[in-house]
């Protein structure tokens, strides 16, 4: 793998793909592309785009591929992903897949990184789930801010996100099943994926992903 990594990171949802992406990203030097924080902050800035997001998102049910992808496309195109990018929630449908495949022609990417965590504990994981209204950092209810529901980062405050509701949890993990569950073929068959074990603290996993990935980056180097 070269040095400007192109990554894709799948999983289910509360798998813990942002807070790693977060960590993976700086150690990578390359953008962490999240399409949820994109939205999130489309739905913040209340533009008419951020009303029609929102509602799709606070009920669990995906935004249409063809609008997703524009949103991708332009963010891929932007200076800084030119020397790789880490995709976080992107692509979630075959669609998707095929779609960044011609927008990073001639390029493939380097690694599909699917972060394993059984669905028992990802439902515990996104029930106690708390985020920064201002920055998205997150929290939960065992790791909380250090004072009183107050961002460590940036002073917002810490709440419940929208789409952590039980009837919303169950949508996106169903629809994770049907429509994004497939990729971990579609990259296997490809031979870019890697499963890595997302059980464990967040520093025993990041120390897992960051041996899957110069792992790859030797064994292309070497080729
Ligand atoms: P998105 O924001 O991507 O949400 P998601 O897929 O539901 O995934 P999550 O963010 O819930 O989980 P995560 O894996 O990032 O877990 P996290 O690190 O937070 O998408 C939201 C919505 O936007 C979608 O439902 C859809 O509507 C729309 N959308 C986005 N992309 C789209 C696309 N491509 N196409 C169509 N629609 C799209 O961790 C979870 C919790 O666990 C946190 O509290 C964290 O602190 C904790 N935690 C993490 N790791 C650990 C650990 N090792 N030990 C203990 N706790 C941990
Ligand atoms: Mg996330």
């Amino acid at each position: 793998m070269a040095s400007g990594a192109r990554l894709v990171i799948l999983g289910k949802q509360g798998a813990g793909k942002g807070t790693q992406s977060v960590r993976l990203s700086h150690y990578l030097a390359v953008p962490h592309i999240s399409t949820g924080d994109m939205l999130r902050a489309a739905v913040k800035a209340g533009t008419e785009f951020g009303q029609l997001a929102k509602s799709y998102m606070d009920s669990g049910e995906l935004i249409p591929d063809d609008v997703i992808m524009g949103i991708v496309e332009d963010r891929l195109a932007e200076p800084d992903a030119s020397r790789g990018f880490l995709l976080d929630g992107f692509p979630r449908t075959a669609i998707q897949a095929e779609a960044l495949d011609e927008m990073i022609k001639p390029h493939l990417i380097d690694l599909a990184i699917d972060l394993d965590v059984p669905t028992e504990l990802v439902l515990k994981r996104l029930s106690s789930r708390r985020v920064c209204q201002t920055c998205g950092a997150n929290y939960s209810l065992e790791a909380p801010p250090k004072l009183n529901w107050t961002c460590d980062l940036c002073g917002g405050e810490v709440v419940q996100r929208p789409d952590d509701t039980e009837v919303a949890i169950r949508r996106r993990l169903d629809l994770y099943d049907k429509a994004t569950a497939p990729l971990i073929e579609f990259y296997s068959q490809r031979n870019l994926l890697v499963s890595v074990d997302g059980v464990g603290t967040p520093d025993e996993v990041m120390e897992r992903l960051v041996a899957v990935v110069n792992k790859a980056r030797y064994s292309r180097s070497a080729q």
